[in-house]
């Protein structure tokens, strides 16, 4: 069986120690694709670097909602640096950009500003992008939905179970991802994924964090991508093999491989 894990971050510091030697790994289990994903100016270059250094790896660059400037001017030359990176041509997507209102409230109207930004350079650029939405579910539509739509697609990356959040992403064209948390005991409404049809579902690990059971709380990689493909199978009612091969189709649409 192969899969395509949709969202992994092995640009972080939790792999600098053995960072080879797993990435080696998770290729001869069965993870045939990864994309990486950046979050700052930093982290998107070495998403880029691995992604070189790996055929089967490929990244994604932007700035996440936690790592913006404090300004709207510090925000413009962080996507400028972005947008010049985005010309190596590993790079599929712009992410992971979006709302996160867990971590930070005082800076509401500048995350919407990058995020805004960030699509429109998508767009220009002609690429799909990352969403991350944490606590912030009515902006993230809103925006979306009436302030600015991606044009190439995108990805609801570790979606919430939330069904305004899942019907408006079907709704624009994007694809619902799903992470470890799936499998979580604590977690509710786990039918909704039903909402999601074949050819919009993706799977992802979110590496090194969200741990799927039974591995929770352990530095995640690759390899537990199977844990959240068996319960999405068992939930859907089709094997994992399924599974496996339509997200993994899925996932090369979305990200034009
Ligand atoms: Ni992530």
């Amino acid at each position: 069986m192969e899969y395509f894990d949709t969202h992994s971050h092995y640009n972080d510091e939790a792999y600098d120690e053995d960072r080879k030697e797993i990435i080696g790994q998770i290729y001869k289990e069965g993870i045939t694709k990864t994309v990486v994903i950046g979050y700052n100016i930093e982290k998107s270059k070495k998403a880029i670097e691995i992604a070189k250094e790996n055929e089967f790896i490929y990244s994604a660059i932007g700035i996440h909602p936690s790592d913006i400037g404090k300004t709207k001017q510090e925000i413009l030359s962080q996507i400028k640096k972005i947008k010049e990176m985005a010309s190596n041509k590993k790079v599929v997507a712009i992410g992971e950009i979006g709302l996160d209102y867990h971590w930070e409230k005082e800076n509401i109207e500048l995350q919407k500003f990058a995020f805004i930004e960030q699509i429109n350079l998508a767009n220009e650029l002609r690429l799909p992008i990352v969403i991350h939405s944490r606590d912030a579910i009515m902006d993230t539509i809103e925006i979306l939905k009436n302030k600015k739509t991606p044009q190439y697609s995108g990805i609801l990356h570790c979606c919430v179970l939330n069904k305004d959040l899942i019907e408006t992403g079907l709704k624009l064209g994007l694809y619902i991802s799903f992470a470890g948390p799936v499998t979580y005991k604590n977690t509710k409404n786990t039918e909704l994924i039903n909402l999601v049809p074949d050819d919009r579902l993706l799977i992802e690990t979110d590496c090194p964090y969200l741990s799927p059971e039974p591995n929770r709380g352990k530095r995640n990689d690759s390899r537990n991508i199977k844990y959240t493909a068996q319960k999405i199978a068992e939930i859907k009612g089709i094997t994992i093999q399924e599974i496996s091969e339509l997200t993994y189709k899925n996932a090369e649409k979305v990200y034009n491989i």
